[in-house]
């Protein structure tokens, strides 16, 4: 079969231009092509040449960190309004950038550790450590280790944003606010993800209710797996991190001043949502049951 001939590239259509003499809109300007493409500068001296990789990757990495914030911030505001359909379908979207992030790290596994010892003295304190949004990120999800703070040299004004988000509910509190306002008897972990004993058996006796029966708490149901998922990307891309930093640099210390790959291991235990991963070993559980029925949380969709 004969192939289509090629069609003609676009011209710009610079009749429909609203007032005459107005700058007609192109891809370069509008996205600021040139401003983007002239923040990749190499510091190596002669210029190595892994250096561009490095610096675009945690580019892209920033730029998605500033993507996933303006969500969650979203998905917080969706909660807090009680539409957990919209608060779900946009933590969705958060999910699926951070899927991405996850895979993209391996991308730094075609440096050989040779090539990467070749500048990384120029990074020197430097550290993905210091990088705010990724805080930003962990304290807006619920994942409040406020020490994190000490170790990184912060202007005031991001000092106040840190503060800002430490202070403000994070998306595990307005959760179980959520979960509150429809019957059920729960409180939020604190910061260092404890509960007493009471409030974890009622926390746990609701998780189980809703996890028994999802068709009866659709939306809830969804969202806190979403929440999961959320979590569960977090840990992932640690995981990831960790090897591939392992693999470049061995047992070697951080630019930033940790232990290296023995720091970031002791990070894999962090969780945001603890107890809705704990909720699934206990559905089995009667004990927790009796507390469940007690809940003015009625059993079907309304939420
Ligand atoms: C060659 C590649 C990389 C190496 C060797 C590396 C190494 C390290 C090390 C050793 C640490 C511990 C802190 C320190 O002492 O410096 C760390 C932390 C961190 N890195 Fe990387 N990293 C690499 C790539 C990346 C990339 C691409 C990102 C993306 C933003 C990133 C983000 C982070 C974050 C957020 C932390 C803090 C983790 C936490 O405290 O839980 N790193 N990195």
């Amino acid at each position: 079969m004969a192939e289509d001939a090629p069609t003609a590239p676009p011209t710009p259509d610079t009749d429909s231009l609203e007032f005459p003499g107005a700058e007609l809109i192109t891809y370069n300007s509008y996205l600021e092509v040139p401003a983007l493409l002239d923040l990749q500068r190499l510091k190596s001296e002669p210029p190595m040449h892994d250096e561009l990789l490095f610096i675009t990757i945690h580019q892209a990495y920033e730029l998605w960190f500033k993507q996933i914030i303006f969500e969650l911030d979203s998905v917080a505001e969706r909660m807090t309004a009680g539409d957990i359909f919209e608060a779900r379908r946009l933590l969705e979207r958060v999910i699926v950038i951070e899927k991405l992030l996850v895979q993209q790290i391996h991308i730094l596994e075609t440096m050989t550790p040779r090539d990467f010892a070749s500048f990384r003295s120029i990074l020197n304190p430097a550290s993905g450590f210091q990088s705010i949004q990724f805080r930003e990120v962990e304290f807006l999800t619920g994942i409040k280790d406020a020490s994190v703070m000490r170790g990184i040299r912060l202007e005031d004004s991001e000092r106040a944003r840190l503060e800002a988000r430490l202070a403000e509910p994070s998306l595990r509190d307005i959760f179980y606010s959520a979960l509150r306002e429809r019957g059920f008897d729960v409180t939020a972990p604190d910061d260092e993800g404890k509960l007493d004993d009471d409030a974890r058996t009622n926390t746990l006796a609701a998780l189980v209710k809703i996890y028994q029966a999802p068709e009866h708490h659709f939306h809830l149901y969804n969202l806190a797996e979403s929440l999961v998922s959320h979590d569960q990307c977090i840990l992932l891309w640690r995981f990831h991190h960790v090897r591939v930093v392992e693999r470049l640099i061995g047992s070697k210390s951080g630019t930033g001043g940790s232990a290296g790959v023995r720091y970031l291991s002791s990070t894999l235990v962090k969780r945001a949502y603890p107890m809705l991963w704990e909720a699934r070993a206990h559905l089995d559980d009667a004990s927790l049951y009796g507390k469940a029925r007690g809940m003015t949380a009625p059993d079907y969709p309304i939420d």
